[in-house]
């Protein structure tokens, strides 16, 4: 890391396949942002456990996206790549803000309520403290910048909250991080579902399209994506949100903007408009599926990977968590 360069951190949950939605959300702005930031990116393994996961299987979706984030264009010598339980900072700074941050704050959270109904029989202590984990991994490493997600916003609200509260009843320790999001490709929503996130586990599998999906089976959810009676390949995502979405798609996956798009598919039926779609994305995410299927035959490498990224990140969180330490009047030995 360069002192005095800007930070960028960010993280995603090695849980079920990811979605062309976290590629849009956030992974296809790593490559420009690893050319000027000094970037770290991890593995959030911690936030995985708020849901039940299988040992096993939660083990191999780890070393799978650390292997994902390489194929993505990640280069490990600049940028920091790592497991978050592999530096027990997290943990200990994330006790440290729950005595800083209030149960009617973390009841309010969109994510929490949501997710709590949808896991109705596992509403866990963790699922609530979740934000305050994600305070502590941004706020550990001074980050000045988090590309997520729209779907993350509140999060990261909470974090700014988290890190102004600190800073005014001690001293200025924290950087206040902003978040990133991108012009388009912020919010992709369900096929199926045009007006509903798009996400990793939804109910229905022609809603969702994986980073692991082939070809054909792309070609197959594109095509019957739903779109409306208008025949007009338009963006306008109140009145037409199917349409509106896969321009959004399109527009990411082919690197064009949304008026460059809407111009190029002027008078093209929606049947042809879906497989250009379709074809853009798996032009996209083949190559990366292959480099990631290479990377994963080579575990010595992506352990030793993981390995010097958490050495280099408890470096800088070790740091934070003992100024902290000492202004909350920790006794240091
Ligand atoms: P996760 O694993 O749910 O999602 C990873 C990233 O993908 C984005 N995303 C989407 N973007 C656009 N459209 C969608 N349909 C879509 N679905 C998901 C998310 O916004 C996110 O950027 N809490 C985080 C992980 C995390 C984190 C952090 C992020 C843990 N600690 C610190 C930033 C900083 C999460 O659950 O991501």
């Amino acid at each position: 890391m360069t002192e005095g360069r800007k930070r960028v951190y960010t993280a995603i949950q090695p849980t079920n396949n990811l979605t062309i939605g976290n590629y849009a959300g956030t992974i296809t702005r790593w490559q420009s942002l690893q050319r000027d930031y000094d970037c770290i990116f991890a593995v959030a393994n911690m936030h995985a456990i708020t849901v039940r996961q299988e040992p096993a299987e939660l083990r191999q979706r780890t070393l799978s996206l650390v292997a994902l984030y390489l194929a993505c264009g990640v280069d490990p010598e600049k940028t920091v790549v790592y497991v978050q339980s592999h530096v027990p900072c997290h943990a200990e700074l994330c006790w440290a803000l729950n005595a800083f941050t209030y149960v009617g704050e973390m009841e309010r959270m969109t994510q929490f309520k949501d997710k709590s109904a949808k896991h109705a029989d596992n509403i866990n202590m963790g699922l609530m403290d979740y934000p305050v984990l994600m305070a502590a991994d941004i706020l550990l490493y001074g980050s000045d910048f988090v590309p997520v997600g729209e779907d993350q916003r509140q999060h990261l609200e909470i974090a700014r909250d988290i890190a102004v509260r600190f800073n005014n009843l001690f001293s200025p320790t924290f950087t206040v991080p902003e978040g990133l999001f991108g012009k388009v490709g912020a919010k992709i929503n369900d096929l199926q579902e045009p007006t509903k996130k798009m996400s990793k586990s939804c109910e229905n599998p022609n809603g969702s399209v994986f980073l692991t999906d082939g070809k054909d089976e792309i070609m197959r959810k594109f095509k019957r994506a739903v779109t409306d009676s208008e025949a007009c390949v338009r963006f306008d995502p109140a009145s037409k949100p199917g349409v509106s979405n896969l321009l959004s798609i399109y527009s990411v996956f082919a690197d064009k903007t949304i008026e460059e798009a809407e111009k190029q598919f002027q008078g093209v039926g929606y049947g042809e408009f879906k497989l250009a779609v379709g074809e853009a994305v798996a032009d996209k995410i083949t190559p990366i599926r292959e480099e990631q299927t290479r990377l994963l035959s080579d575990k010595g490498y992506l352990e030793s990977v993981m390995k010097d990224g958490a050495e280099r990140a408890y470096g800088i969180a070790r740091r934070t968590l003992s100024k902290v330490y000492k202004k909350i009047g920790f006794y240091q030995i």
